[in-house]
């Protein structure tokens, strides 16, 4: 009898005891760094000479680690290793398989500390965000472990007389899991369990900046006793292997969690029907975001300017729920903005190795020059208040940058940046102010700083994002407290982390049997 889901508690390192553990593992993961690893094909080990090498953000000298690179054939290969591993692990006992996953947190939970070391080094996580991943991580094995019990069950429909009905869920087929670098441990962990826990069989392609975490995942799973086949790594290519299984007419289910531009892509591609496919494939596209926090003229100044500098400079701004606008009633918009500045520039920004350090660098050198393309727009399109600099010479840094007084359609007010950039623009009144956080093609998170009843009673109805939060940031999501998921461009609101996710990768069975 499990025990009923609580999410994983963040650690405190405000105690000492807690700083010198994770100093420890800091330690404890510099033995891995450099390491390589092998594609895993129905659960065999395979080494390619080609590699994707993963750096350290932070230390660009640093290897990480070295993933071998499939190719097409080993994405065939995986493909039909998964097609076939299916025809057993679906009529898998559902509770056995959620012991697999309930296993794999236990496992992950006795290293915790050598794990979030590890984002550390591969995304340069601070201290608390890779400490939040892992626990998210930990939290959808757990979650989805229990739904996958409810699940089982069925759904209740009525029968006549002389009938016995049933509703029940049935597993779907191979899902192509497709995950991003930035929640490198969470996003990839929850989106490759929810497929197997169902009773599908997953191809795994992890984010080529952060392939090491999923393969020291996979081991994991090995570890709590997933059957071979079951999931199968394939580290590679976008362009090459990514399309090529979005393309299998094997393929059932891709679950892909990226940009608006990759996610787009994937679901035109899947749409098309391939030589012998039996089936239309699902699409689950988690994407891009522009969040707002919205800032009312009744409001506690000191909450509206923490959670903005909370939402927008997060893991350096590179979370599809950052806050990387602020919409502020014009009576207190100097007062929040000189707050913000305040804040952020008290904060310690650098090595992400060090206790005391609030936000590292941004991912790689695409990145950066991205983030910094979008300051010299800031530049010309608003005010520059605070930050603005960034030094690629050693680690990928980029200062938290503020903008102010911007128009709300300027391309710093529209399009996602994915770094450390908030742009602040002024609303006459809450209605203006709820017409400009409407005002993008996407609909992830949105955040109100209020003591308005009716405004936030308006609010719920009138500002469309899928994960919307009153008096507190827009950032941090937890696993079956806050299910996750985008309107508009932002996705399919697939609600990760909810108590419909896993039916997503399933087939509802109505069976009706005459008595
Ligand atoms: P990305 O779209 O560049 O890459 C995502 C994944 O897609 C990677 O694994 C990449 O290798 C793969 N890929 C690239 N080209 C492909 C192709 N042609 N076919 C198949 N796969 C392909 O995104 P990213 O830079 O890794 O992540 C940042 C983006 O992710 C941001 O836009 C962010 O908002 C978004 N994101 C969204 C959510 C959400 O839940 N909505 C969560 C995290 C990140
Ligand atoms: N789940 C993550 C958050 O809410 C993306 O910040």
């Amino acid at each position: 009898m499990t025990t009923p889901y609580k999410h994983e508690p963040f650690t405190d390192f405000s105690l000492e005891e807690n700083r010198v553990a994770f100093e420890k593992a800091l330690e404890n993961v510099q033995e891995i760094m450099g390491k390589e690893y092998p594609l895993v094909i129905n659960g065999e080990r395979i080494t390619t000479e080609a590699k994707i090498v993963s750096y350290n953000p932070a230390n660009k000298e640093e290897v990480v680690g070295k993933v071998s690179k499939a190719t097409q054939e080993h994405a065939e290969m995986a493909i039909q290793a998964a097609d076939e591993a299916f025809k057993e692990w679906r009529y898998w006992n559902p509770e056995e398989r959620a012991n697999i996953l309930f296993r794999a947190a236990a496992i992950i939970r006795r290293k915790k500390h050598d794990f979030s070391a590890l984002l550390v080094k591969e995304a340069g996580k601070p201290w608390n965000e890779a400490d939040a991943d892992t626990a998210e991580a930990i939290d959808f094995l757990e979650y989805y472990g229990r739904q996958m019990t409810e699940l089982a069950k069925g759904k209740p429909v009525n029968s006549r007389e002389g009938e016995s009905n049933k509703y029940i869920y049935t597993p779907t087929g191979v899902t192509v899991v497709i995950p991003p670098w930035n929640f490198l441990f969470a996003i990839m962990a929850g989106t490759t369990v929810a497929p197997i826990v169902t009773g599908n069989t997953v191809v795994l392609k992890p984010a080529s900046a952060t392939p090491v975490i999923a393969a020291r995942f996979v081991e994991v799973l090995e570890e709590a006793g997933l059957p071979k086949g079951v999931v199968n790594f394939v580290p590679g290519s976008g362009a090459e292997v990514g399309d090529y299984l979005v393309d299998h007419p094997k393929t059932s289910i891709i679950t892909f969690t990226g940009s608006r531009e990759v996610g787009t892509r994937i679901f035109e591609r899947a749409a098309k029907v391939q030589p012998g496919q039996m089936h239309l494939k699902r699409v689950i596209a988690e994407m891009g975001g522009k969040d707002t926090v919205v800032v009312d003229n009744d409001c506690d100044i000191e909450l509206a300017a923490q959670s903005i500098f909370a939402s927008a400079f997060g893991f350096a701004g590179q979370k599809c729920s950052a806050g990387s606008r602020a919409v502020v009633h014009e009576d207190v918009y100097d007062e929040v903005l000189q707050r913000v500045i305040e804040i952020t520039e008290s904060k310690v920004t650098g090595n992400p190795e060090s206790a005391d350090t609030y936000m590292g660098p941004v991912i790689d050198q695409g990145s950066f020059e991205k983030i910094m393309d979008y300051i010299s727009i800031g530049k010309e399109e608003g005010r520059l208040v605070s930050g603005g600099n960034g030094d690629d010479s050693k680690g990928y840094y980029i200062e938290p940058t503020i903008f102010a007084d911007l128009d709300p359609n300027a391309r710093i007010m529209q399009e996602e940046i994915f770094g450390p950039v908030v742009a602040f623009a002024k609303a006459k009144n809450f209605d203006e102010a709820l017409e400009i956080a409407n005002n993008t093609e996407y609909g992830l998170t949105g955040a109100i700083i209020t003591r308005n009843r009716k405004h936030i009673e308006r609010a719920k109805h009138e500002f469309h994002v899928g994960n919307l939060y009153f008096n507190r940031n827009c950032t941090g999501a937890i696993v079956g407290y806050h299910p996750f998921g985008g309107f508009k461009m932002s996705g399919t609101d697939s609600k990760a982390g909810g108590p419909d996710y896993l039916a997503l990768h399933m087939q509802a069975k109505t069976i009706s049997e005459m008595l």
